[in-house]
């Protein structure tokens, strides 16, 4: 990925401006070998070369007709009938007019004949100094070689030289002269800092040239005659894409008028399935098949004829997996016009895999909807430094070390390495014992990258694993994998509502087995969840990996998932209180993976879809396949591949891929403003500028109107302290610096502290009821319970304009620090250890660190729970402060 970062900065993009082409007949011979007569092809006439032997310098040839029906052929097959056979060295000779780059069209086809048996022709041909083919034996189907060729000569030389008792045929030629920009200059090259910048003193052949959306351009139909093949057979998989056309949606305003591609190239084009789960992280590949030993310039052909509004394409490019062109922004590329043409070349070496493929890939730049277009595709063969374009002049580079000094290197650098190994190892079984010994049941600092294989899964290293189950066990409690138990369906494959033996409900998590990485999320998700066990967090029952699959057995959460309780489904809309206990929790559930052990574990992917609720609506954090041991002690973060989902992902994460745990803080932010909301993180159908939540609610947020964004089912509870100190929280987590961002313990103080003012405020108003004269009066500084905490929400009113003024200071009065430091210490007492239904973790989470509040004074909490969600109406007896 670093390198792809890298190429980022050194790609240069090359638009196509308003130069406007013509099509220039010079220089523009077409013949139809071996013919007594003209051929009209695709409205073009190509001459019978008999009539005209000037051009050709040898006179020793023979005609021959083929003496069955020509194949069809994308061409008008009449050029394939007649083929004239050359003996020995040949030379075709044309006058050039205009110097530059002209096509070399070479139409071949081995028919049968009378007499001749064209199949057993071998030849090669070349062009000026460039060798074209090299004992070539055409094939029994029609075949077109284009080749293109600078010519700064007066004159084009084409040479057949036949191989030793053999010939040489050829069935038609085109030369035709080519309008500037068909051909590039030059084109940045992928894995290397300097552009490419000899083309012209090179020779191109065409290997390939398609058309996306599933159709083919004919000759015909483009003007300069090219066959533009359709996508369909290369393309990896076809589930993962739509095929779409609109001509109309063209709009050609740079004047090329259909020479770089014809309109009906950019009118049609394949597109990735926005369909599909917007969350999945898919790409739409094509594979073909080249000769490696060579460069090659592919050019990328957009139009966006799929958006109604500018913005809406942003999407990543790559080069056998190599990233090309990152967040290729279409309507910025085209001065926002709607269906412009526009293209990319990118130059790439093709060292021994013979195999070039292109994807494109959904960009996960912050606001992108995940969307990618390719409307045309060229890949040309650029001829190397023998001035070859023939498969048997390949140059392919091993990577033999040159000389000695490189041997040298070399074996330095193995012992190095080696050293280091050994050193990095016993470190580790030091830091393996130590942890062990520190902590026999819970695993938590072991180095991450050790694979769990079959064998270690089963052994008893990991009796906290949980039990592995039998297939069997599994499909009698999923009623073998009944669609009717079907309760959730996803990237990873589906989960089923089970019932074990014991009458114990399980959600039944079954991987589909179709890649490397399904299995590496499979292993991880066992493996982190086995360190684990907290209130907060989905609990492992067991797993099956029998005959392949991959099946996780979690506790079974009633009441499904956060998202479906906040928006597209029927269920009753969760009140603003039942939304602050599921955000605490769920906070909590963060707070303890953060925190709970020596190393920190990043979720990498949170998400209102991975929060699910039990029975009585308390939340719980689950899916840990992505998740990631956090960074050691001495740094700060852990460098990995950006992985997540879409419209959660950190941006600062996205553009240093150095992950922290603050990213799982800025995923929390986007959750919370969908609990405020009621909304999705991306809603397609809304106006472009509310699409993106994220984007929208901070708008809002910022300007401290909490009241556009708030969910309309919110409206009636509308209780204007928590909801703002809610809303503040979440702006807090989506700050863009990451130092800048509170940790969880952070945002969960917040909360906790925003449910004590949903609380009083409620008490308050049910005291208003009983009598509305008493309220408020009371203030005092030095006697608290719990039972008149409603006072501190007149202290904090009082003082909310310095609070806005400085949020730092918000706790700054003494009498909310008294306040608080007594609500801490009743949770503290409440609390002990409730939490963690496993032995203690290996290490007491810390206290969340608060503004200036005076923290040495508090003792340490285990953990934060202050009010048991379940039991609100309760408030637990305090002893008195002071
Ligand atoms: C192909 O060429 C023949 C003879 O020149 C002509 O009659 C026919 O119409 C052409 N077909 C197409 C599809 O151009
Ligand atoms: C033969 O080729 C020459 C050179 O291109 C051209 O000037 C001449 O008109 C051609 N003759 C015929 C009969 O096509
Ligand atoms: C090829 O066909 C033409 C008529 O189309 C005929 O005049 C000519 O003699 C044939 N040539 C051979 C070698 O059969
Ligand atoms: C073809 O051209 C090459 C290069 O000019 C020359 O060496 C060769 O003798 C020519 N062959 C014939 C048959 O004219
Ligand atoms: C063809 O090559 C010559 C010499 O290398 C160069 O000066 C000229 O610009 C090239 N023409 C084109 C159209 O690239
Ligand atoms: C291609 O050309 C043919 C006639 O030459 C026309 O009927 C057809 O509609 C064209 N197709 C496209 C895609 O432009
Ligand atoms: C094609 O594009 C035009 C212009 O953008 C648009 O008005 C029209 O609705 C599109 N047609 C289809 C079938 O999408
Ligand atoms: C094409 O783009 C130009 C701007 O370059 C714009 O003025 C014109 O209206 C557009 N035409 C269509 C049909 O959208
Ligand atoms: C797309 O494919 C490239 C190359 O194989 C890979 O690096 C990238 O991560 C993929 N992107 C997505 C979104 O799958
Ligand atoms: C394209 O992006 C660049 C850099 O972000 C910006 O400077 C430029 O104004 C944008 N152009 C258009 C047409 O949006």
């Amino acid at each position: 990925m670093k390198i792809h970062l890298f190429l980022i900065g050194i790609l240069f993009i090359f638009i196509l401006k308003c130069t406007c082409l013509e099509f220039d007949s010079t220089d523009n011979y077409l013949i139809d070998c071996g013919s007594r007569e003209n051929t009209r092809v695709d409205n073009r006439v190509f001459l019978a070369d008999n009539l005209n032997s000037s051009i050709l310098s040898t006179p020793e040839t023979i005609f021959v007709n083929a003496s069955s029906d020509s194949p069809s052929s994308i061409y008008n097959s009449s050029l394939y009938i007649t083929a004239r056979i050359l003996h020995g060295s040949s030379n075709y000779t044309f006058p050039i007019k205009k110097k530059g780059w002209h096509w070399i069209r070479l139409h071949f086809f081995s028919f049968f004949s009378e007499g001749f048996n064209l199949s057993s022709a071998k030849f090669s041909v070349s062009a000026q100094r460039f060798i074209l083919l090299k004992n070539f034996q055409p094939l029994n189907v029609p075949v077109v070689k284009e080749y293109a060729v600078n010519i700064t000569t007066d004159n084009l030389l084409l040479t057949f030289t036949s191989s030793p008792g053999s010939f040489a045929f050829i069935n038609g030629l085109e030369i035709v002269l080519l309008p500037g920009k068909v051909i590039p200059d030059g084109a940045p090259m992928i894995n290397s800092q300097q552009p490419y910048q000899s083309l012209q003193a090179q020779a191109l052949e065409t290997v390939r040239r398609v058309n996306m959306g599933n159709e083919d351009v004919l000759p015909q139909n483009d003007t300069l005659s090219r066959y533009w093949q359709s996508d369909k057979e290369h393309l990896i998989n076809t589930n993962l894409v739509e095929f779409v056309s609109n001509i109309t949606a063209v709009n050609d305003t740079s004047g090329n008028s259909g020479l770089i591609a014809p309109l009906s190239v950019y009118g049609t084009a394949t597109k990735l399935d926005s369909q599909l789960d917007p969350n999945i992280m898919i790409n739409m590949t094509w594979s073909f098949v080249v000769d490696p030993g060579f460069d090659y310039v592919v050019r990328f052909h957009f139009c966006d004829i799929i958006s109604h509004s500018p913005d809406s394409l942003i999407f990543n490019v790559f080069l056998n997996s190599v990233l090309a062109v990152r967040d290729l922004d279409l309507s910025n590329k085209t001065s926002n016009v709607l269906g412009a043409p526009y293209y990319v070349d990118v130059i790439t070496r093709l060292n021994d895999i013979p195999n070039l493929s292109v994807s494109i890939g959904r960009s996960v730049v912050k606001n992108a909807y995940p969307n990618g277009i390719l409307n045309g595709l060229e890949i040309m063969k650029i001829s190397n430094s023998k001035g070859s374009l023939d498969r048997l002049d390949a140059e392919i580079q091993t990577t033999k070390p040159a000389s000695t000094t490189k041997v040298w290197l070399i074996v330095a650098l193995a012992v190095g390495s080696f050293l280091i190994f050994i050193v990095l190892a016993f470190v580790l079984i030091v830091m393996f014992r130590r942890s062990r010994r520190r902590d026999n049941a819970v695993h938590s600092g072991e180095d991450h990258s050790i694979i769990i294989n079959q064998e270690s899964f089963e052994d008893s290293k990991h009796p906290q694993i949980g039990y592995r189950f039998t297939l069997l066990v599994v499909k009698e409690a999923t009623d073998n994998f009944s669609e009717n138990l079907l309760i959730g369906i996803g990237g990873f494959g589906k989960v089923y509502k089970g019932v074990l033996r014991d009458n114990r409900k399980v959600a039944v998590k079954r991987g589909v087995c179709q890649s490397q990485q399904g299995h590496k999320d499979f292993r991880n998700e066992i493996e982190m969840l086995s360190q684990f066990r907290h209130r907060h967090l989905v609990s492992l029952i067991g797993y099956c990996n029998e005959r392949d699959e991959m099946i996780i057995i979690y506790e079974y959460m009633e009441n499904g998932t956060l998202k479906n309780h906040l928006y597209g489904s029927n269920l009753p809309k969760l009140n603003w209180k039942q939304r602050l206990e599921i955000c605490i929790g769920s906070a909590r559930g963060l707070h303890y993976l953060h925190t709970g052990s020596a190393k920190a574990i990043i979720h990498r992917d949170v998400k209102s879809a991975n929060i699910l609720l039990d029975e009585n609506m308390m939340a719980k954090v689950g899916d840990f396949g992505i998740s990631k041991t956090g960074p050691e002690i001495d740094q700060t973060h852990v460098s990995t591949a950006v992985k997540g989902s879409f419209g959660y992902l950190d941006p600062d994460y996205l553009a240093t891929q150095k992950l922290t745990e603050k990213s799982d803080v800025y995923s929390f932010g986007v959750v919370m403003l969908e609990v405020i909301s009621g909304r999705p993180v991306i809603d397609p159908s809304l106006p472009r500028e509310t699409v993106n939540l994220v984007e929208w609610a901070l708008k809002w947020l910022r300007k401290g109107r909490l009241d556009k964004i708030l969910d309309p089912h919110l409206v009636d509870e509308i209780e204007d302290e928590s909801m703002q100190k809610f809303g503040e929280t979440a702006e807090k987590c989506l700050v863009e610096h990451v130092a800048d961002r509170p940790t969880v313990g952070d945002v969960l103080w917040n909360l906790e502290n925003a449910y004590q003012i949903l609380e009083n405020h409620q008490r308050l108003k049910e005291r208003n009821q009983v009598s509305n004269n008493q309220v408020g009066q009371s203030v005092s500084t030095t006697h608290y319970s719990m039972g008149s905490l409603g006072d501190l929400e007149n202290v904090s009113m009082g003082k909310s304009n310095a609070a806005t003024n400085n949020p730092q200071q918000e706790f700054a009065s003494t009498a909310q620090l008294v306040a608080l430091q007594a609500q801490v210490l009743a949770l503290t007492a409440q609390l002990q250890d409730q939490n963690t239904i496993d032995s203690q973790p290996p290490q007491a989470p810390t206290l969340p660190p608060m503004g200036p509040l005076p923290l040495g004074a508090v003792p340490q909490a285990p953990d934060l729970s202050p009010v048991e969600p379940s039991s609100p109406g309760a408030p637990p007896q305090v002893p008195k402060f002071q």
